[in-house]
């Protein structure tokens, strides 16, 4: 297969770091070191399934293609308003199509999961035209008192359209669970036979370790896509990094001993919008001209779980 179309539609509310200043115990001053982090996008009249359906709308005409050709629909979410249907199935009706659709929530990583997926349909001969869109708000996720998690969050929504082609070299996933690291529970309604303690908790995390996992996880799984194909790291023209922290995108870069110019960023005005964040990017590129065809573009995420994958694909 190969990425024939991006798409992404940002709400429109800016949150800067001096607004969270105002009623946070926080400074631009710890935010902007620390993270990378100046301001980011956050939900607040807008629904995520219109943010997706736009996004997906966007990248079927940059891919010249009505939502009828489309064979499948991959969506990937860790929360919405909805708990059924799932949102694919939303954004379906919505962009206009007849096609079986899914979601998956593979938090952060949920874009390169549903590359791996849609590879796999592609390999197995199933599919034509695949439609993987990101729609997340992990601002609804956190406790806007918890200074630890509010400030690195932000909204959004990115699309890929997928087309037959031999354009992906390599994609590796992985998971190790550890689900203290970075969780959240949710409460369910009651029922007259529940018994146990049950609690609402908003995202939790512990930061360290999931910068430390993140840096050696990202490390790792590229290094695997390049070891696959025999690609060294000085050939990749770009290196598409989840935007988590720019901390962590500097050190992944120190690992890799490339030159900062080719890791395109936008964390600075956008914060991590989970799984959005690497077809947002991709579209970002894409539209600003920044891709030429035939470029090697590595692409990294990870997130909650541990879950993490790499994709090194050709533009
Ligand atoms: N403003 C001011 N101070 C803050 C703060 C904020 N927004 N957030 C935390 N602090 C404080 C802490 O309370 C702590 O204070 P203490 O020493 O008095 O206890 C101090 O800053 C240092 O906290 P620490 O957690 O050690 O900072 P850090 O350098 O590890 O940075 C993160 C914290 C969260 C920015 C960093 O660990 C990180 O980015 N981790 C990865 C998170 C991530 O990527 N999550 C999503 C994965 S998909």
């Amino acid at each position: 297969m190969k990425i024939s179309g991006t798409g992404s539609v940002l709400p429109r509310k800016v949150v800067t770091n001096e607004m969270l200043s105002q009623f946070l115990d926080t400074s631009d001053q710890w935010i902007t070191t620390r993270t990378g982090v100046k301001s980011r996008r956050v939900i607040s009249d807008e629904k995520l399934e219109d943010m997706a359906i736009e996004a997906s709308l966007k990248a079927l005409a940059d891919a010249g293609m009505n939502a009828d050709e489309l064979d499948f629909i991959i969506c990937s979410n860790v929360v919405n308003e909805y708990v059924t249907p799932q949102l694919s199935c939303i954004i379906q009706g919505g962009i206009g199509a007849t096609c079986p659709c899914i979601d998956i929530n593979c938090a952060c990583a949920g874009f390169i999961h549903a590359l791996e997926i849609a590879e796999s349909f592609y390999k197995a001969g199933r599919v034509g035209n695949v439609l993987v869109v990101c729609a997340e708000e992990p601002t609804r996720m956190t406790d806007w008192n918890d200074r630890r998690t509010c400030v690195l969050f932000g909204d959004g929504a990115g699309a890929a359209v997928l087309t037959p082609g031999d354009n992906i070299r390599s994609i590796k996933l992985s998971a190790s669970s550890a689900t203290d690291k970075l969780w959240q529970y949710r409460l369910l309604h009651h029922t007259p036979y529940i018994t146990k303690e049950e609690v609402d908790v908003p995202l939790q995390m512990k930061g360290q370790d999931v910068f430390k996992f993140a840096v050696k996880a990202a490390s790792r799984d590229i290094a695997r896509t390049l070891k696959e194909t025999g690609v060294t790291a000085d050939e990749v023209d770009h290196f598409m990094l989840h935007q988590a922290n720019i901390r962590i995108i500097n050190a992944i870069q120190e690992y890799l001993e490339q030159p900062s110019d080719k890791f395109p960023v936008n964390i600075e005005d956008h914060g991590n919008s989970s799984s959005s964040c690497c077809p947002i990017l991709l579209d970002e590129c894409n539209r600003s001209g920044r891709l030429k065809r035939g470029d090697l573009i590595a692409m990294s995420a990870f997130g909650a779980g541990f879950v993490s994958g790499a994709v090194l694909f050709e533009w």
